[in-house]
């Protein structure tokens, strides 16, 4: 087929799903190639249409083994009419569990045919140690690796069906949408009403008279707030947060790898 155009979109607010998609996409470069950014708040609010020769290369980490709530949300604005898909979960070491099988799905009732899907490791949220420092040079040269890989394959496709592309997990899915996080962002005294912690979050859900005030019924526990501050004012409950680190932490010595197929 001959593309016209390539999309890629994520929602990454630890920067590492980012990383990996683009450079999937980078294998596109004599392509028009537009990026979009789902971990914006307002670019989520927006409708897309994609045509049938266009590619949208999607990427989301793994939310307790989940796509993450506001790309479930943000997909609901996505139109396409055949359009080819690439699917990439990132993780953190554990597992990706349900993320590609319910992206798969979810793009599928929009108008899209996935013709790649890829997991790749990286750093994990949580807890540093584990896959510390991934995506590295190995992981972004196999990212681009894929994406020589699917433009080649794209060019020789002729026909594909929506259903044909095999992704890792279960329907029913097996956890719970959201995930199951005992822990909250809370805020210390040493913060110094910035604001960044507001303006960052990926769901609105520190208010914009006082950072203090969070909604922990819609915080995807996702760390940008705790990143951003500048007081590390910002914190996870102590204790919960602890028992999910150890639990964890058998991980972190083991290197996981990343994984492709395409159709
Ligand atoms: C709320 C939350 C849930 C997560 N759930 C999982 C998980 O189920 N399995 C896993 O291996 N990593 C999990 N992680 C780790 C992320 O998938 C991983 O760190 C990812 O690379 C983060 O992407 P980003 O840097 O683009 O934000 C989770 C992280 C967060 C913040």
């Amino acid at each position: 087929m001959q593309l016209l155009k390539i999309y890629y979109a994520y929602f990454s607010p630890g920067n590492t799903t980012e990383k990996v998609v683009s450079h999937i996409a980078s294998s596109f470069q004599n392509y028009p190639v537009e990026s979009i950014n789902l971990t914006d708040y307002a670019t989520r609010q927006e409708d897309y249409y994609f045509k049938e020769n266009e590619l949208l290369i999607i990427g989301v980490p793994a939310y307790g083994g989940r796509v993450p709530a506001p790309v479930v949300d943000a997909l609901r604005h996505f139109t396409g009419s055949n359009t080819p898909v690439v699917l990439v979960a990132t993780y953190g070491n554990r597992d990706i569990d349900d993320t590609l099988i319910e992206l798969k799905k979810n793009v599928i009732d929009k108008g899209f045919i996935p013709v790649g899907a890829a997991s790749f490791v990286c750093q994990h949220t949580f807890l540093k140690e584990c896959a510390e420092g991934r995506p590295d040079e190995e992981d972004l040269k196999m990212a681009r690796e894929f994406g020589d890989k699917l433009k080649e394959r794209l060019r020789l496709l002729v026909t594909y069906d929506a259903g044909d592309l095999e992704v890792p997990g279960t329907f029913p899915y097996t956890k719970p949408p959201m995930g199951e996080f005992p822990f909250k962002v809370e805020t210390n005294e040493y913060c110094i009403y910035c604001m960044l912690c507001t303006d960052v979050c990926p769901v609105k859900a520190i208010s914009e008279s006082n950072p203090k005030d969070i909604d922990s019924s819609i915080c995807l526990r996702c760390g940008s707030c705790l990143r951003i501050c500048p007081t590390q004012a910002k914190y996870f409950t102590e204790e919960p947060f602890k028992v999910l680190q150890e639990k964890l932490s058998p991980l972190c010595g083991v290197r996981k790898e990343n994984w492709y197929t395409i159709a």
